[in-house]
């Protein structure tokens, strides 16, 4: 028998039927898949995935990260998929939605016990506060993506979260896994089920409510509110300064030496802890 069937079983599509009962979350599981996102993406234009429709690959081998990284993980090592969301709100809150999908991972991993914070905009940590067996370091990547379906625009949400990846496969020292970081794994199945539902949950409340209470909440679960840190600009001269809150349109506030710099998600190319912090 294959080692990896006991240690990283597939998911079980059947439980995931029942867990998911009620929710309208259509979840399509591939073996394999180059990207979720673009498979998601495919779907929308050629009008067959809508709002709460879900792409899982069990094995991703081609996957997309932010600035055109990549983001490969061995066959049922890690929980890849795509959720597609219609954010039927206007365009000036659409920047909102790389953080509210961070801020759902975060939740969901709280209801299985695994504490975590937020790296601006939407990098998932094992939370580096909580007394921790293992490295504390980035647990889940995620990539949100626009896409013109038929009847208008959607937001493709990508989420990578490393489960049972071992330390020889992790792509960089700073990245880490729940079993690596905590000494154990919740069921995959289990915790797609919550992250979805609490994404698709997350979603639907603020897309009907004012923003606030997302910032509020947002700003709680970040931990690089309150660090100095060292931004990266495409094409300019690092700034530094104090990350001082996170404002109402989901932009990083900085205090540099010339006064706070308010900073988008697409303005950035890194934002990292100064040198006498722990990494990311
Ligand atoms: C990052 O941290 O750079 C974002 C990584 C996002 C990876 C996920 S895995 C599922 C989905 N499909 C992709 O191609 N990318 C996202």
């Amino acid at each position: 028998m294959d080692p990896d069937a006991r240690s990283r079983p597939p998911i079980d599509r059947d439980r995931l039927v029942g867990l998911l009962d009620g929710t309208g979350i259509d979840v399509e599981v591939l073996e394999q898949a180059g990207s979720t996102n673009a498979v998601a993406a495919e779907r929308v234009r050629a009008g067959v995935a809508d709002h709460r429709t879900v792409v899982l690959a069990e094995h991703q081998t081609a996957g997309r990260g932010r600035l055109d990284r990549g983001w490969e993980t061995p066959a049922r090592s890690a929980l890849t998929f795509s959720t597609v969301l219609r954010p039927d709100v206007s365009p000036q809150r659409w920047p909102w939605l790389p953080l509210l999908v961070g801020y759902a991972v975060h939740r969901a991993l709280a209801e299985h016990g695994v504490p975590s914070a937020l790296k601006w905009p939407n990098d998932v940590l094992v939370d580096p506060s909580a007394p921790s067996p293992g490295t504390p370091g980035k647990v889940a990547g995620i990539l949100v993506e626009r896409v013109e379906g038929r009847t208008g625009p959607v937001a493709v949400a990508g989420i990578g979260l490393n489960v049972t990846t071992t330390a020889d496969e992790l792509p960089v020292a700073t990245a880490t896994s729940l079993l690596a970081a905590t000494e154990r794994a919740p069921d995959r199945t289990d915790l797609l089920a919550t992250l979805l539902r609490t994404l698709v949950a997350t979603h639907d409340d603020w897309r009907t409510s004012e923003e606030e209470w997302l910032r509020t909440a947002y700003q709680a679960a970040c931990d690089t509110v309150g660090r100095d840190v060292r931004v990266e600009l495409p094409g300019g001269e690092p700034l530094r300064g104090r990350a001082l809150a996170i404002d109402h349109e989901g932009r990083l506030v900085v205090q540099g030496p010339e006064g706070p710099v308010r900073l988008s998600v697409g303005d950035v190319v890194h934002v990292r802890p100064s040198a006498t912090q722990p990494p990311w």
